[in-house]
């Protein structure tokens, strides 16, 4: 019999990561994972150590700075990326390498120009080589869905017999109906664990026909014991298994599932948001457990049915997933509301970011009266991340319009001294990067561009999030503000000071 434990996997730094456009730095994983690690996932994916150095520089810092759950690395079945995976890993309590390679045929045939025997051959090998560096090693058959299901089977015997300890399922392209993924994974773990209780069989969903969710949980009833997940969602395509869907199903229908999990849901709001500010995807409203409307009523008959009890139409508690009941600040707010406010959410402040945030905070709530927990959150992301900030923006004024070429007049201070660069551009947003550009001596490229309201109205903040190329780098940056040019502004220097910052200040001179 399998334990009654289920493993969460969180993947959002890895598969996650992969989607369009996402493009964490190391500081962000790290912020990320330590979230993830209050949520109290068990194993967190960092990266992909061998994909980048980007990425081994998060493996290991978040392998070296996060505690509490088990720290994996990806890596394909070739030996330098088992040993990048271990090398990153090495600072981690428990660490686990995660080898996989594609079983289809049209994966072997088309992609890896490989016979079936040659992929067993590197499956049991790679598995092997991680076994020497770490006593928990998964296993994954890409694509399994589309596989032949004796391969599956075959493949997945030889990693246990070399050592892998957990074998994962992965519907990679989102392909499995509910029916025919239990199918197969009674298949798995009949054949493949049998009796064998150190064995642990996980799934790993797509969600390209939508049914990622589904199948992640139908799998437990043939067994599994571990489930993939993204926070949001997000990954490549239409994105993995969600997170806060699977634990919330397996909380709030514990009867049908009968398996225990260690998350600690009232996490799974600030996890959510962060992730969402950080990755720049927005939730969409109706976004099952995390959305705008997940716990919004519109009809009367609705309302006045939760007004009499909560019960009637709401199998979740707000609580439960840390939804704070609504905190507003208003222009007259001080600085002791303003603190009890952030301590209500759970953000501590250093002295000189609280100082910050709390000026910022006013200048914002000036103009726009109310400033509500959303607001405050994106306030204090953006002015954390100033502090590191070589060249700060202390002004920005657009002039021109529909008829006249705009121009902005952007005012900086590096180290203390204030200087003005004008620039023109084909918009207003385009002349405030322009002339960025120009201030910075950094010539990029804008390769995304969101603006997400963060209020609604006529008068609505909005975080703008943006990602620029620098050479062969990319750098996001948000900002936050009322108006969306000075927002825009904002979001460039926080991006431009993170490409200054890897290429140190030569990059000024070399224009
Ligand atoms: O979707 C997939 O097959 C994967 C594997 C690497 C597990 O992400
Ligand atoms: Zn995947």
């Amino acid at each position: 019999m399998a334990t009654d434990r289920l493993i969460i996997f969180d993947t959002t730094l890895r598969d996650g990561e992969q989607a369009p456009g996402i493009a964490l730095s190391p500081d962000d994983k790290v912020a990320i994972a330590h979230q993830l690690a209050r949520l109290q996932v068990d194993v967190i994916e960092a990266g992909f150590a061998a994909s980048s150095p980007g990425d081994f520089e998060a493996v290991s810092r978040i392998a070296a700075e996060v505690p509490g759950p088990v720290i994996a690395s990806l890596a394909r079945t070739h030996p330098d990326d088992i040993d990048q995976a271990a090398d990153a890993l090495k600072a981690a309590a428990r660490n686990r390498i995660h080898v996989f390679i594609s079983t289809s045929p049209i994966h072997m045939e088309r992609m890896l120009r490989m016979t079936p025997d040659e992929v067993m051959n590197a499956a049991v090998e790679s598995v092997a080589r991680a076994r020497r560096y770490s006593d928990d090693v998964e296993f994954s058959p890409q694509d399994a869905t589309r596989s032949d299901p004796d391969f599956v089977v075959a493949i997945c015997r030889a990693a246990v017999e070399a050592g892998a300890t957990t074998i994962n399922v992965p519907d990679t392209v989102g392909y499995a109906t509910p029916a025919e993924f239990t199918a197969m994974m009674t298949r798995v773990y009949d054949e493949v664990r049998g009796g064998n209780e150190d064995v642990i069989v996980s799934t790993h969903c797509h969600n390209d026909l939508g049914l990622a969710v589904a199948n992640s949980l139908s799998a437990i009833h043939a067994g599994a014991r571990q489930i993939e997940t993204a926070v949001n969602g997000i990954g490549e395509r239409a994105g993995n298994t969600s997170t806060e869907e699977v634990i919330m199903a397996i909380k709030t229908r514990e009867d049908v599932f009968g398996v225990e999990i260690g998350a600690d849901t009232t996490e799974i709001y600030e996890t959510s948001r962060l992730v969402s500010r950080l990755t720049g995807y927005p939730i969409q409203f109706n976004k099952a457990v995390v959305g705008r409307n997940a716990f919004a009523h519109e009809s009367g008959i609705h309302q006045h049915g939760v007004l009499r009890d909560r019960e009637t139409y709401e199998i979740m508690d707000p609580d439960a997933i840390g939804h704070q009941s609504m905190i507003v600040l208003g222009k007259h707010s001080g600085r002791a509301a303003f603190s009890d406010a952030l301590a209500r959410m759970g953000i501590t402040l250093e002295d000189d970011d609280h100082a910050r945030a709390f000026a910022r905070f006013k200048e914002l709530a000036d103009r726009k009266g109310e400033i509500s927990e959303e607001g405050l959150r994106a306030i204090v992301e953006e002015e954390t991340g100033v502090a590191s900030e070589l060249i700060r923006l202390v002004g920005i004024h657009v002039s021109g319009g529909d008829r006249e070429t705009p121009v902005a007049a952007v005012r900086v201070d590096q180290g203390g001294e204030i200087r003005e660069v004008q620039a023109e551009g084909d918009g207003m947003v385009n002349a405030a990067f322009v002339a960025l550009q120009d201030a910075f001596g950094i010539p990029a490229t804008l390769l995304d561009y969101r603006v997400s309201p963060i209020t609604a109205g006529a008068d609505a903040m909005a975080e703008v999030s943006v990602i620029v190329q620098v050479r062969a780098s990319t750098y996001s940056g948000r900002g936050v503000s009322t108006d969306v040019v000075e927002g825009s502004a904002r979001a460039f220097v926080a991006a431009l000071n993170k490409a200054l910052a890897d290429r140190g200040t030569n990059l000024l001179s070399e224009g």
